[in-house]
């Protein structure tokens, strides 16, 4: 017995130190950011259970860069885009000269946003189904519930709504998007034409007033605000408030590109500083 114990007292630290830091690693917060999952969205989901999906979608694809939740103000809120609050009551009906009720209404101004514009508004949003949002049909599915289920009732199952222009047969329906290297000849452009170069530099580590607005620094910012790069971009570009940058001074960026930008613009913009416009 004895011997034995000798044989294994030397190691009995070195048994504890591992001890120590497996449990240790195990202590530390696993705080790193992941991007969000993919919300399973089945045929079976009830409509209730949908507009909660929805009003995740709403938050995280950067819809609120734009729209804002004002009770009680009607459509014109304090936003570039109509107030959203309340929206399922107030078009319980559509709209005249679109749907004549809500889903069909809803779901309209997601697919083609200048189809029919809201009175006083221009013509940015760009389509749900397309960049930066980037909705699937399931999705779009959800945040329909989501938007009736604000002041009135959510009521769609996946697969009553219509499926968006120009998916399956109907192709040639799609609103032609521009060919991707023009937009990105486009961005470059923007940026002097816009005056957005005279404070961002191109490239990281040159001296400017604003952050230097490379592909890589970007996609960071985007992951500390758990936002998508593509929203991240476009809340930073309408809405510079948002989001503040250490180190860089606070309201100093114009606040009106939301108006000044078309949604062809603000994606050619997009598309050129997350270098995606070849891909
Ligand atoms: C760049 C700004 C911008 C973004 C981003 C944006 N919208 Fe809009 N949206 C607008 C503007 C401006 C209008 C009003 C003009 C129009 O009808 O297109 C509008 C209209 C709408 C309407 C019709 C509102 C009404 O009162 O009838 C809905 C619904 C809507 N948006 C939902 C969304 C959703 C959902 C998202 C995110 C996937 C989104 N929008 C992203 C600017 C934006
Ligand atoms: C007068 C100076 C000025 C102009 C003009 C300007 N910006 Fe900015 N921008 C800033 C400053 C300062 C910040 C950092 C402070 C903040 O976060 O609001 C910023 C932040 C940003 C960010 C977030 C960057 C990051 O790393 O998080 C983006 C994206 C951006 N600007 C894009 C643009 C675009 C695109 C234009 C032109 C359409 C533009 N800016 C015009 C000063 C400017």
């Amino acid at each position: 017995m004895n011997r034995v114990l000798r044989l294994f007292t030397p190691a009995i630290p070195a048994v504890f130190a591992v001890g120590f830091f497996v449990s240790f690693a195990n202590w530390i917060p696993q705080t790193r950011w992941a991007p969000p999952k993919k919300l399973t969205l089945t045929a079976d989901l009830a409509p209730a259970e949908l507009a909660r999906a929805g009003a995740t979608i709403v938050r995280e694809r950067g819809c609120m860069a734009c729209h804002t939740m004002e009770p009680g103000v009607g459509v014109k809120g304090g936003g570039r885009g109509p107030n959203l609050d309340g929206i399922g009551a107030r078009r319980a009906q559509g709209a005249a000269g679109a749907a004549a009720n809500a889903a069909d209404y809803l779901v309209q101004s997601l697919y083609e946003p200048g189809a029919h514009l809201v009175e006083g508004y221009p013509n940015i949003m760009p389509p749900a189904i397309g960049a930066p949002a980037k909705l699937g049909y399931e999705e779009v599915t959800a945040v329909v519930n989501y938007l009736q289920s604000l002041g009135g009732t959510a009521s769609v199952k996946i697969g009553e709504l219509p499926k968006p222009p120009g998916s399956g047969a109907a192709a040639t329906a799609v609103p032609a998007p521009a060919p991707a290297a023009p937009a990105a000849a486009g961005g470059a452009q923007l940026l002097t034409d816009m005056g957005c170069a005279a404070c961002h530099a191109p490239a990281p580590g040159q001296q400017a007033i604003g952050p230097a607005l490379d592909a890589g620094s970007l996609r960071t910012a985007a992951g500390e605000r758990r936002m998508s790069p593509e929203a991240y971009l476009i809340e930073s570009i309408v809405d510079p408030a948002a989001f503040q940058r250490e180190g860089f001074p606070a309201g100093l960026m114009p606040a009106d590109y939301g108006t000044k930008l078309t949604a062809a613009q603000l994606k050619s913009l997009v598309d050129y500083l997350l270098g995606e416009a070849g891909t």
